[in-house]
């Protein structure tokens, strides 16, 4: 039966959360709440993932996980053989546990604008299940309003119960980043926006005795949903900004990283000006469509706004500006794309991780594709089924078969591995006056060019 853990004093919250005598029940085991889950696993908390899709629930039960978190399968494999981590599809397992935290996926629709659907199924499935006592915390990323005027409503129709009264409800946005999320997970504060203050106290507490981290709790859920959509444009206008600044720097043969470098080092406000890394384009499950949930909301409200179009339009343009880089470098060299073998190195969406959901590499490989040139795809984090996402054309297991010959060696991920290779031996392999494109300005310009490439990032 459920410890109750609304309702008490903040004495007693302390006490159940630092005994850990409360379950946790996450709800949608996908990237975030199998990252969530096993963390709070590992600190000791008996958590059981809910998934409606059975082969996620399997494959935690057998201790492994596809989501390509570094450091995430070793978590995921040793809670489950201590027995702190299980995974179901039985939405009765809530009843079971007083926090329950859900992260559904919130993907964008053919007009750009927020898909509920599976907010609104886990509500009514939550519902069904929701007892006096329990916490409930919604962390995917919604537009404003959708705690309370979507995910409430059903919840409290549902169960028959009533938020700030018999059971807790708050929204906290999920803001850790893929490739860090286990590090970032208890280490950002957490953002709590609750229905009433308990239920923001419990939240705060469990946060604080859980992963360690300080709350910044703020009005109501409406506020905490649009400081996640604040982070997200933020981050993708910035690097919207930078893409400008390293097409005007390439044109003026300036390198873009040392402006960026040394315009940082003003202080602004209460921080340093922070300008963000320019690359070959923006990709993941949450820039490419939280601009436009703001965008979406924008016209909801009858205010027609620029920026969330524009960051989106700027970062989707540098997959053709990199293409149209590559042809030119080529061209430098006597070489037509069409004639040449080019050697793709990473497809996943950022560096140090095999998620290639939206990635922009994707559009670079098209163009790639149909060009009609010799094309070898290596990436040692993405699996089988995930490189489809992206091509068809089988990934070359290793990373000398790759490079074998080629023309061009084009970065689309930084991956640590490919830094882990001499440049020399890269060198070796590759055919003469062989082209280095560096889509992610991950490695040292002067390092690539000794060795005898012809270099290129973008905007140095
Ligand atoms: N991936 C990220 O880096 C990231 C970062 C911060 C926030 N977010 C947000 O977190 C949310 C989840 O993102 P994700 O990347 O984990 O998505 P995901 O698609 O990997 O995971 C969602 C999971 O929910 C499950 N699901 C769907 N409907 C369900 C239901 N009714 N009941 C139970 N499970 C259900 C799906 O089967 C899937 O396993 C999104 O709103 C996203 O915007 C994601």
């Amino acid at each position: 039966m459920v410890e109750g853990v609304f309702g008490r004093s903040d004495a007693e919250i302390d006490l159940l959360v630092r005994g850990m005598r409360s379950g946790i029940a996450v709800v949608g085991f996908g990237y975030i709440g199998t990252v969530i889950g096993a963390v709070l696993a590992d600190r000791g908390w008996p958590v059981t993932g809910i998934d409606v899709r059975q082969s996620v629930v399997d494959e935690i039960n057998l201790g492994k996980t596809t989501v390509p978190e570094p450091g995430l399968s070793e978590i995921v494999a040793n809670n489950v053989r201590v027995g702190r981590l299980r995974a179901t599809s039985d939405f009765t397992a809530i009843a079971d546990n007083g926090f329950v935290i859900v992260t559904v996926g919130t993907p964008l629709g053919p007009d750009y604008e927020p898909i509920v659907d599976d907010i609104e199924a886990a509500a009514r499935a939550v519902g069904k299940n929701l007892r006096k006592g329990h916490l409930i915390i919604l962390k995917s990323t919604v537009p404003p309003d959708t705690t309370e005027k979507l995910f409430k409503p059903i919840l409290e129709e549902v169960s028959g119960l009533t938020a700030g009264v018999d059971f807790g409800l708050a929204f906290c946005p999920e803001r850790i980043a893929e490739g860090q999320a286990i590090k970032e997970l208890t280490s950002i504060p957490i953002v709590v926006g609750a229905v009433d203050e308990l239920s923001a106290r419990a939240c705060s507490t469990l946060f604080r005795h859980a992963l360690g981290v300080e709350s910044i709790v703020v009005d109501d859920p409406r506020t905490a949903e649009m400081v996640k959509l604040a982070d997200n444009l933020w981050i993708d206008l910035n690097v919207a900004m930078a893409n400008e600044m390293a097409k005007v720097c390439d044109r003026l043969g300036m390198d873009a990283l040392q402006v960026i470098h040394a315009a940082n080092s003003m202080p602004k406000g209460s921080h340093n000006v922070n300008i963000l890394m320019p690359s070959m384009g923006v990709g993941g499950y949450c820039l490419t469509k939280d601009p436009w949930f703001v965008n979406h909301l924008g016209e909801s409200l009858g205010l027609e706004l620029s920026i969330p179009r524009t960051s989106r339009t700027v970062n989707d343009a540098m997959p053709a500006y990199t293409y149209g880089l590559l042809t030119e470098l080529l061209a430098d060299q006597g070489k037509t794309i069409e004639a040449s073998k080019i050697a793709v190195l990473g497809i996943a969406f950022k560096n140090n991780t095999g998620d290639c959901r939206l990635t922009p590499t994707k559009y670079v490989v098209e163009l790639l594709e149909e060009s009609g040139c010799g094309l070898a795809i290596h990436d040692p984090w993405v699996m089988g089924e995930e490189a489809h996402m992206v091509t068809k054309i089988p990934l070359t297991a290793d990373i000398e078969s790759a490079v074998n010959g080629a023309d061009a060696l084009v970065v689309l991920a930084g991956h640590r591995e490919f830094h882990q290779i001499p440049l020399a031996r890269l060198a070796e392999l590759t055919a003469g006056g062989c082209v280095f494109l560096d889509g992610r300005n991950s490695f040292d310009p002067a390092a690539v060019r000794a060795a005898g490439f012809v270099y290129k990032g973008i905007g140095r």
